[in-house]
């Protein structure tokens, strides 16, 4: 998940999917579950305090993030962990309405060699597990969340297959023995099919996750950035240059098979930044000479402050359902309000489960998550 870790460019290639006649019944367009999975991450790092999330507008929150040690496997609950972990568990269990928890581990400043190594043989992903379900029962937590970026090409995705069964049965089995509420098991992932950020063209095992997952989160995001020396969209739900955009992920993500409620899309709470080459030269695509402020990303309650403190023009555009704004040589392009309604009512069509947006503490007061969870109830 975003992290000062940069994607590189990357080109998507996908089956171009009519997404109208591969959606869910009619009674999932017409009657859309009204609570829907409304979640967010929570980055622990940040001084944000677990104690001020507004429940009224999330389902789910996930706590980002632990990661497994490199030679046993075993979760390493550092002595940060072990202070932010309760005091999260304990602030968010007498919220109401209530919200459930989730664990998530991994995200994008982790060892991806790691998670490749835990996953390959059956008594690695065994210690990795057990561990995995020892701290949540441990701490409380109602659900496991994997956000390994990522699996780098074909053994890689089978084996991550061979982990979600693995673990869903563990899961399973648990709750069995134990007689309490199975734990949830969900996890981040990219496009469906053909992606090539960090490696060759891979494909998700579609079957598996949708088989042993409660649902899997797209992150639909992190579409362009400084690797880029021209501006673009963090998070464009279409783009008729590309296909990198938000309607071809989910797109591929139906297209493979897993049904659109075990969906649920990422939203971004930051946007992008860069230098313009030349001030007169203001699009989508304009030539920059480098990132702008905030070393090229502004969480998005820093863009509004940005917008206001230097008078920036905004313009929003349709086709991306994104704004830019633009001071001086200074250019950002960010979801705002009218972002949030248009790719919840996507996502509201398609039949999808829900959404997430990354990450807590990022938004202005609570507008872009108030936005979302209104256009999914009404
Ligand atoms: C656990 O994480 C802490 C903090 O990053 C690190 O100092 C420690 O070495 C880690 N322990 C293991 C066994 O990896
Ligand atoms: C990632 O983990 C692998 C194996 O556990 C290790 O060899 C490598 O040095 C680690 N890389 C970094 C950047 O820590
Ligand atoms: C998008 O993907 C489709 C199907 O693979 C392909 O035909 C089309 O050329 C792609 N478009 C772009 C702009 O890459
Ligand atoms: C802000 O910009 C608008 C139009 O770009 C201009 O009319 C207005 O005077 C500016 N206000 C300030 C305080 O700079």
């Amino acid at each position: 998940m975003a992290t000062p870790k940069l994607m590189p460019f990357f080109i998507l290639v996908v089956f171009h999917t009519m997404l109208s006649s591969s959606s869910g019944s009619n009674s999932d367009l017409f009657y859309p579950s009204a609570k829907g999975i409304r979640a967010a991450y929570f980055p622990s790092f940040n001084s944000f305090s677990p104690s001020s999330i507004d429940t009224q507008y999330f389902t789910h929150i996930y706590y980002a993030f632990l990661v497994p040690e490199p030679s046993t496997y075993k979760l390493n609950v550092t002595e940060f962990d072990q202070a932010r972990i309760p005091e999260f568990i304990r602030a968010l269990r007498t919220k109401k309405p209530a919200v459930t928890t989730l664990l998530s581990i991994g995200g994008g400043g982790s060892n991806s060699t790691t998670f490749a190594l835990m996953a390959s043989t059956q008594a690695t992903r065994e210690a990795f597990i057990r561990s995995t379900i020892q701290v949540a029962r441990k701490y409380g937590f109602q659900g496991l969340d994997l956000d390994w970026e990522f699996p780098e090409d074909a053994v890689e995705m089978s084996n991550l297959g061979l982990l979600f069964e693995q673990w869903r049965k563990a899961l399973d089995n648990e709750a069995r023995v134990t007689g309490k509420p199975r734990l949830l098991l969900t996890a981040a992932v990219y496009y469906a099919w053909k992606f090539t950020v960090y490696g060759g063209p891979r494909s998700y095992p579609a079957a598996a996750i949708t088989k042993y997952l409660d649902w899997a989160s797209p992150m639909c995001f992190d579409y362009h950035g400084s690797w880029d020396d021209f501006t673009g969209m963090n998070a464009a739900l279409y783009d008729s240059k590309s296909n990198i955009s938000t309607h071809y992920g989910i797109g591929s993500w139906i297209e493979a098979g897993v049904p659109p409620k075990k969906l649920v899309m990422g939203l971004p709470l930051y946007g992008k930044t860069w230098t313009l080459k030349d001030p007169k030269v203001n699009g989508i695509g304009a030539p920059a000479s480098g990132v702008g402020p905030g070393d090229g990303i502004l969480v998005y309650r820093q863009i509004v402050d940005f917008n206001s403190r230097t008078n920036a023009t905004v313009v929003f555009d349709v086709e991306s359902a994104s704004y830019y704004s633009l001071s001086g040589s200074t250019w950002v392009g960010y979801d705002g309000v009218r972002s949030a309604n248009v790719k919840v009512r996507f996502a509201k069509s398609l039949g999808l489960g829900g959404y997430f947006f990354w990450a807590l503490g990022q938004d202005n007061g609570w507008d872009l998550s108030k936005q979302a969870s209104n256009a999914w109830k009404y």
